[in-house]
């Protein structure tokens, strides 16, 4: 495997600038600078992958906020005839551009805010990827509401999720004013957290949910929850169809947050976030391969869990 950092591939990979995502080219040379990874892809592929057709031929699939590519490549591996991702910054539109490129495959890039993309084609996609772009959002509903309208088979829907952990959550068909105003007040209930500062350190973070909540946006968004592999993705897809109206003229609102920044900068490793990732590879049953495999695999991710929260709690130290 070549995993030379020199020459002129190097040189091109550092031209575009900070990468988040970390994965590995096909000539072994992997972006980010060879720290431990703040985000690898591979592992939030690992819990979509199970539900993507191995053949997507031709089949269509947005990649909504799709940063580097990463995972558009991988339906394009697949066969997808089309991939179209859209993410507003430039340094991703080229991370991606080039990325497609060293794998062989055509992307159509399009550089656009997914609230105007999405408010302003009426186009439809077998697959939709919706993932760690949720608390990007000013306007999350709206977003997730057109792109259930524009899934014809799945969508895949990651988020950040904060609170309530476990459990059904909190359900009603009615809920009485006043008398029932207490369960809104439930950690379980539906909820998403407003950020008007930053989150993060990043100035694009705007609405945390908690899981409940991410949950019940998809439902009332006209999806069917197939899956939750994860506690941040759902794997879902659409049942009420509430089709779509099309306005001759649009005008939508400028956003951002006073004094912030524009383009969110290198992100902290996130110990903990890794720590929760880990512990799920390590309690979930693993397919496709034999018992030493499945043994192995599992003690590795325990393994790798503990090193995790032994270096997180010396980092929380530190800090
Ligand atoms: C947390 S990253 C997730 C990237 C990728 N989808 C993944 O799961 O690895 C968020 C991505 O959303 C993009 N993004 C942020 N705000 C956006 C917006 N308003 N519209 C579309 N994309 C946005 C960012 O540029 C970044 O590429």
């Amino acid at each position: 495997m070549n995993c030379n950092r020199t020459g002129e591939f190097a040189k091109e990979l550092q031209a575009l600038g900070w990468w988040y995502q970390h994965f590995e080219f096909p000539n072994g040379v992997k972006t980010g600078g060879g720290d431990p990874p703040g985000y690898d892809a591979r592992t939030r592929w690992s819990f979509i992958e199970p539900f993507v057709p191995d053949d997507l031929t031709g089949k269509t699939v947005l990649d909504v906020g799709g940063n580097a590519g990463f995972f558009s490549i991988q339906m394009k591996l697949r066969g997808a005839q089309r991939c179209v991702l859209v993410d507003p910054f430039e340094i991703a539109i080229k991370q991606a551009g080039f990325a497609a490129k060293q794998f062989g495959v055509a992307l159509e890039l399009i550089m656009e805010d997914a609230h105007a993309y999405c408010l302003t084609t009426e186009e439809r996609f077998d697959y939709v990827l919706f993932l760690g772009l949720f608390y990007h959002l000013k306007y999350p509903g709206i977003v997730l509401d057109r792109l259930a309208e524009m899934t014809r088979e799945r969508i895949f829907i990651h988020s950040h999720v904060i609170g309530h952990k476990r459990g059904p959550g909190i359900s009603k068909p009615d809920y009485k004013r006043k008398t029932d105003d207490h369960l809104l007040e439930h950690p379980g209930f539906p909820r998403l957290a407003f950020v008007e500062a930053q989150y993060n350190e990043d100035s694009t973070n705007w609405w945390i949910p908690n899981r409940t909540g991410m949950e019940a946006m998809a439902r009332s968004a006209g999806l069917r929850i197939i899956d939750r592999p994860h506690r941040q993705i759902l794997v879902a897809a659409p049942e009420i169809y509430f089709g779509k109206q099309v306005f001759p003229k649009l005008v939508f609102p400028r956003y951002g947050k006073p004094g912030g920044a524009v383009l969110p900068g290198p992100q902290r490793y996130d110990a903990e976030g890794w720590i929760e990732i880990s512990e799920a590879i390590a309690q979930r049953p693993v397919k496709k391969t034999n018992f030493l495999v499945q043994t192995g695999w599992k003690w590795t991710n325990r393994l790798r869990s503990l090193c995790l929260k032994i270096r997180g709690r010396l980092l929380s130290k530190i800090i």
